[in-house]
C-alpha cells in the first residue's frame, strides 16, 4: 500500500501529537501510580525510568523507522522487509495485544465517564475521602453501569477511527495536551502542600531497594513499554503515515520526554495526597479514582477543576484507545476507505464483548479468579508483562537482523541530520542490550527467578 493523501498527517505536529496521544494515557496517569504504589515507590520509579531510556526509547525509534521506511501497516511492513519469512507475525501479535488491551482499557475509560457524569450532576459535592471511596466502589461494582460506560468509551473510539484517525486527533490534541499539563501542575502544587505530604514525596523519590523483586523489575519493564505504546507495532502504523522529511529521533525524544514528565506529575499529584490523607498506596487500580476527588475538593472551585481534569483525562485515554483500534483496522482494510467504517464497528463491538468479563471484575465476577487473578488483572498481566515485552523482543531482533545498518542510518538521518555517534549508540542498544535485557527480565514470567 502506498500512502495516499488521506492517510498522511497534515503536519509534523500532527504526527507527534497523535503518537504522543497514543503514548500518554491511562498508563502514565492511572496505571503508573498504582503499580508504583504496589511495588514500593521510588525503586520502581527509578527502574521504570532506566527501562524507558534504555529500552523504550530505542524501541520507539526502531518502530518509527520500520513504519516510515515501508509506509505499510503493522503486518505488511514486516512482510515488505522480509517477504518469505514469518516476521509479519510480530504485527499479528501486536493486533492481538491491542485487541485484548482495548478490552480492559475501555473499562477504566468507562470509570472516567462515570466520574464525569457524577461530578457534572453534583453527586460528588462535599463528600469526605471515605465517602468518595464508597461511592466509587458501589458504582464500579454495578454491572449495568460498568457495561454501559465501557460501551460508551468504545463507541467514542469507533466513531473516530471509522472517520480516519488523523482528522479526529490532530486538531483536538493541540489544545487538550497543553491543558492537561497545566491542570496537572496545579494538582501537584495542591497535593504537595497538604499536611503530611512529605512522606509521599519520599515514597516516590527515595528508592528503597530492599523492596525490589524480579516481579517488580518485570512490571517496571512492562510499564515502560505500556506507557510508550511500544512492542505492538502501533508506532509502526502511525509513522507509516509520516512524510519523509520529518525527524524521527526528535519525535521520539519529545514523546519520551513528555511521557516522563506526565508520569512524574502523576506521581507527585497522587502520592503526597495518599500519605497526607492516610490512604493505602497499594490500593490497586482504584487508587487514582479514590485520591483525586479529595485533592480537588480541597482546591477553590475544586469541582470545576475536577470536571476539567476528567475531560482531559478522558481525552488522553481516548487518543490511546484510537491507536489500538487503528492498528487492527488499518491491517484489515489497507487502503479501502469504505471498509474502514464497517470494520471499525465490527472490531470495536467484538472488543466490547470480549471485555465484558473485565468490566465485571470489580463486581459480579470479583470472586472469579484464574491463575490467582481476576479476569481484568489477567488480561492486563498478559498484555503488559507478556505480549508487549515479547513484541518488543522480536522487534529488537528483527530490525538489526533484517534491515541493513546503512538503510537504518539513512532512514533515521532523514529530516534530522542524526549524528553517527548517536546512531551507533542506538544501534548498540537495539542490537545487544534490548534483546538480552528483555529476555532475561521476561524469564520471571516462566518463574525462573
Ligand atoms: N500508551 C498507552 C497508555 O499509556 O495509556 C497505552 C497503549 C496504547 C499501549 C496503545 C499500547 C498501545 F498500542
Amino acid at each position: 500500500m502506498s500512502v495516499s493523501q488521506q492517510e498522511q498527517w497534515s503536519s509534523k505536529l500532527g504526527f507527534i501529537l497523535a503518537a504522543a496521544g497514543s503514548a500518554i494515557g491511562l498508563g502514565a496517569i492511572w496505571k503508573f501510580p498504582y503499580i508504583a504504589g504496589q511495588n514500593g515507590g521510588g525503586a520502581f520509579f527509578l527502574i521504570f525510568i532506566l527501562f524507558t531510556l534504555l529500552l523504550g526509547l530505542p524501541l520507539l525509534l526502531a518502530e518509527f523507522s520500520i513504519g516510515r521506511l515501508t509506509q505499510e501497516n503493522a503486518v505488511d511492513s514486516y512482510r515488505k522487509i522480509a517477504p518469505k519469512a514469518k516476521w509479519h507475525w510480530i504485527g499479528i501479535l501486536g493486533m492481538i495485544a491491542c485487541f485484548i488491551l482495548l478490552s480492559f482499557y475501555s473499562v477504566i475509560g468507562g470509570w472516567i465517564i462515570i466520574y464525569l457524569y457524577k461530578a457534572i450532576t453534583g453527586q460528588l459535592n462535599g463528600l469526605s475521602s471515605d465517602q468518595y471511596t464508597q461511592v466509587f466502589g458501589d458504582t464500579i461494582s454495578d454491572p449495568i453501569i460498568s457495561l454501559i460506560v465501557q460501551l460508551l468509551f468504545i463507541l467514542m473510539t469507533i466513531v473516530v477511527v471509522a472517520r480516519g484517525v488523523q482528522k479526529g486527533i490532530e486538531q483536538a490534541s493541540k489544545i487538550m495536551m497543553p491543558a492537561l499539563f497545566i491542570l496537572f501542575i496545579l494538582l501537584v502544587i495542591r497535593s504537595i502542600t497538604l499536611d503530611g505530604a512529605m512522606a509521599g514525596i519520599s515514597f516516590l523519590l527515595q528508592p528503597d531497594f530492599s523492596k525490589l523483586t524480579s516481579k517488580t523489575i518485570l512490571e517496571a519493564m512492562g510499564q515502560s513499554f505500556f506507557t510508550l505504546s511500544v512492542g505492538v507495532s502501533v508506532m509502526v502504523t502511525y509513522s507509516s503515515y509520516l512524510p519523509k522529511n520529518q525527524s524521527l529521533p526528535c519525535s521520539a525524544f519529545s514523546i519520551v520526554g513528555m511521557n516522563l514528565v506526565i508520569v512524574l506529575l502523576a506521581g507527585l499529584a497522587i502520592f503526597p495526597a495518599v500519605f497526607a490523607l492516610g490512604l493505602e498506596p497499594g490500593a490497586g487500580p482504584v487508587l487514582l479514582f479514590n485520591v483525586l476527588p479529595t485533592v480537588f475538593s480541597q482546591l477553590p472551585l475544586g469541582m470545576l477543576f475536577f470536571i476539567a481534569f476528567l475531560i482531559l483525562f478522558l481525552f488522553a485515554a481516548l487518543t490511546s484507545a484510537f491507536s489500538m483500534l487503528e492498528i487492527i483496522v488499518s491491517v484489515i482494510t489497507k487502503k479501502d476507505i469504505k471498509g474502514r467504517k464497517k470494520w471499525s464497528w465490527i472490531i470495536g463491538i467484538a472488543i466490547f464483548i470480549f471485555g465484558i468479563p473485565s468490566a465485571l471484575s470489580y463486581g459480579a465476577l470479583g470472586d472469579v479468579t484464574l491463575l490467582g487473578k481476576t479476569f481484568f488483572d489477567l488480561m492486563d498481566y498478559t498484555v503488559s508483562n507478556i505480549l508487549m515485552p515479547l513484541g518488543a523482543l522480536l522487534i529488537a531482533i528483527f530490525v538489526p537482523l533484517k534491515v541493513k545498518k546503512s538503510v537504518l542510518y539513512e532512514e533515521l538521518k532523514q529530516g534530522s541530520g542524526l549524528k553517527r555517534g548517536l546512531f551507533e549508540a542506538w544501534y548498540f542498544l537495539i542490537r545487544f542490550v534490548a534483546p538480552i535485557l528483555i529476555f532475561v527480565v521476561m524469564l520471571d514470567v516462566l518463574g525462573v527467578w
